[in-house]
């Protein structure tokens, strides 16, 4: 079992495969994207697999799958495949933004990976487009009704910002009603690649949930795992479920069981951080999870005590799609 310095169990890593995207969120990078890596920088397949495996063999039950997008990159049907077979991996996820997911839906299925978390900030086509910077939302639309049709648990994660997709708030509800779908609705946070200024949160989770009560009375909060990041509520007479995930307002931090790698093969061990542990240079010259294993180990003695400390130590302002989610 991996435990950190603050006798918090580490179970889950957030694995990104690439911080390139097809898609420019307002809330994650400029409009120009950003510097993405080169394939010379990424880890190789064969590298992440390596990783991938320490991690397991360390204590990681859970990987979550991040980009950028994660199907822009080629072969990552081939590396799940195989990430598949590891044994003590307990649970493979995925974050997407479900533009290019349509044509692996059959192919998921079989290696069980089921559980698949779908950016989606507006179910007006308007507003869709106009937070992504792009034209995708008929498919995105079409993609998650083939995913729920499929039987595959989808989360829709709408970030809440407000002048832009507050009006999107009670449709989503009412969504959630009609679909057997989570939404969960996300604080911003400052990683937005200098797309914009963000001068504190005006949407917090208090927020988010007073305009949900005083449309929906009976609302009813659900048992969470503890290390959920989202407080997941019911409504009286509906079927639906939603969540409110404080991610800029930290109230999860002491029960975290998560660490990051980006696509370049950084380990970060806070979303907050700027700090990383490089794994590629380590990986080509110790090809072996023996000798990788302790670098991880080490670098989980040495964490943060929650999102405030990192973010007061070692602040920054970079891309989402280059944490990796
Ligand atoms: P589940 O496995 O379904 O619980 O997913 P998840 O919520 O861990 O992952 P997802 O990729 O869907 O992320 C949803 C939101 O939670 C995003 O805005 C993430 O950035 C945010 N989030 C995920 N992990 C952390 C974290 O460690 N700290 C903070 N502050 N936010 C996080
Ligand atoms: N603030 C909050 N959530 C964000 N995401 C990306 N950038 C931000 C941000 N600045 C979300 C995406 C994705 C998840 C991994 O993180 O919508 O669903
Ligand atoms: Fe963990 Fe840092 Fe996220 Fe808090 S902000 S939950 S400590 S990764």
């Amino acid at each position: 079992m991996l435990i950190d310095n603050h006798n918090r169990v580490i179970n889950y890593l957030r694995l990104s495969v690439t911080d390139n995207c097809n898609m420019r969120c307002q809330y994650c990078m400029p409009e120009d994207g950003v510097i993405f890596s080169t394939s010379k920088e990424l880890l190789s397949w064969e590298e992440m697999f390596l990783l991938a495996t320490a991690f397991i063999e360390l204590g990681i039950k859970k990987i979550r799958i991040t980009g950028g997008e994660p199907f822009v990159r080629k072969g990552l049907m081939d590396f799940l495949h195989r990430l598949a077979t590891v044994d003590g991996l307990e649970d493979i996820s995925i974050t997407t933004n479900a533009t290019l997911i349509g044509e692996h839906i059959d192919a998921l299925k079989k290696l069980n990976i089921l559980n698949i978390n779908v950016s989606m900030d507006s179910l007006d086509k308007a507003r869709f487009n106009a937070i992504t910077r792009r034209d995708y939302f008929d498919v995105v639309l079409k993609n998650v009704h083939q995913l729920l049709q499929n039987g595959f648990n989808v989360k829709i994660n709408c970030v809440v910002m407000g002048g832009q997709n507050t009006d999107d708030i009670i449709p989503f509800i009412n969504f959630a009603n009609d679909y057997n779908v989570d939404v969960r609705f996300l604080e911003e946070m400052p990683f937005n690649g200098h797309s914009k200024g963000f001068d504190g949160l005006e949407w917090d989770y208090v927020k988010i949930m007073g305009l949900i009560q005083s449309q929906f009375p009976g609302i009813r909060r659900m048992q969470s795992a503890p290390s959920s990041t989202s407080e997941n509520y019911t409504i009286e007479n509906r079927k639906g479920s939603f969540g409110i995930i404080p991610s800029f307002s930290r109230t999860f931090c002491g029960t975290c069981n998560r660490v990051r790698v980006s696509a370049k093969g950084e380990l970060q061990t806070c979303l907050y951080t700027n700090e990383s542990v490089s794994f590629k240079k380590l990986l080509s010259e110790n090809p072996d999870t023996a000798l990788i294993k302790p670098f991880i180990y080490a670098a989980i003695q040495s964490r943060f005590k929650n999102g405030f400390e990192a973010e007061e130590k070692t602040a920054f302002k970079k891309s989402m799609s280059l944490i990796g989610g």
